[in-house]
């Protein structure tokens, strides 16, 4: 970002939504969510420790055709363990970064930023967000980009495996998944950079875009997996140690940062954001 800044930003914020009370505890126990989008969130806790509110900010830009969004996503919110430097600050750096930069460009289509709250408690701030969309609203969202740990101190450039070619097989992500992939290894191919599928099995704010038929894509440096030899030889780093060793802990502080890895993917981030606010032909309607 650009701490100072005073001249106003080419986006409308459009929803500041505060969606759901939450009670924030040490020791969650489980979660009971309510069955539609707007009312009360409860966490089942032992002893709760805080009580807040918490939102998604979804800004859209004011360039572009209306009923062709572009849409960005990242999660805001971290785990109450660590102040959650690379996840997510990482990736919500990148895609604020990425919006600053094309503010004041008069893209073809609409680009909708989203920083998501409440994702480490289940993707509420996604899953209600989805859920509040009219199907109008849904088909007007061409692709969703999603960017949650672009740089893990042990990174692997992982690709959200949409054509379910190259991770375990969670499955293929709706039409046009397959071809966001491929928009990325093109990209890190071009630039002799290594990359490999992760399973698109939902554990991010990608989910609910998925479950309804949103093509999808985006990047994950990795977060509790252990780095195999063969990753290292490729990526560099070191075998038989997580890729992020302070996911989730008290350590994913200002230093837990591979800023190598964090210039690397926000440009691949900001090519891909800038590549189909111009060009959609590669995905369905
Ligand atoms: N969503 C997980 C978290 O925020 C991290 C993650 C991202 C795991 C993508 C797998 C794939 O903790
Ligand atoms: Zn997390
Ligand atoms: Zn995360
Ligand atoms: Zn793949």
């Amino acid at each position: 970002g650009q701490p100072g800044r005073t001249d106003p930003l080419e986006f409308d914020i459009v929803e500041w939504r505060f969606g759901f009370p939450i009670v924030m505890a040490s020791t969650a126990v489980g979660l009971d969510l309510a069955d539609s989008p707007g009312t009360t969130v409860r966490l089942k806790v032992d002893a709760a420790t805080t009580v807040g509110r918490t939102k998604n900010l979804i800004a859209d830009s004011r360039w572009g055709k209306k009923g062709e969004i572009v849409m960005v996503g990242a999660h805001l919110d971290g785990v109450p363990e660590g102040a959650g430097i690379n996840d997510n600050g990482s990736g919500s750096a990148a895609i604020l970064e990425t919006a600053l930069k094309l503010a004041k460009v008069p893209t073809k289509h609409k680009l909708r930023f989203a920083f998501w709250g409440a994702e480490e408690l289940g993707l509420l701030g996604s899953e209600q967000y989805v859920a509040g969309l009219s199907q109008a609203e849904k088909d007007k969202i061409r692709l969703y980009l999603n960017f949650d740990m672009v740089a893990s101190p042990n990174d692997v450039t992982f690709l959200y495996d949409g054509d379910d070619s190259d991770a375990e097989g969670a499955g293929a992500g709706p039409a046009g998944s397959a071809e966001i992939e491929k928009l990325f290894e093109k990209y890190y191919a071009k630039r002799r950079l290594g990359f490999e599928g992760t399973d698109f099995d939902g554990r991010s704010d990608y989910g609910p875009f998925i479950a309804n038929g949103i093509p999808s894509g985006g990047i994950f440096t990795g977060a509790e997996g252990i780095k195999t030899e063969e990753q290292a030889a490729k990526f560099g780093g070191t075998a038989g140690a997580p890729y992020d060793p302070c996911y989730h802990a008290a350590c994913d502080g200002i230093t837990n940062i591979n800023a190598a890895a964090l210039e690397r993917n926000s440009k691949a981030i900001a090519y891909a954001t800038t590549f189909y606010a111009y060009d959609l032909s590669t995905i369905p309607d």
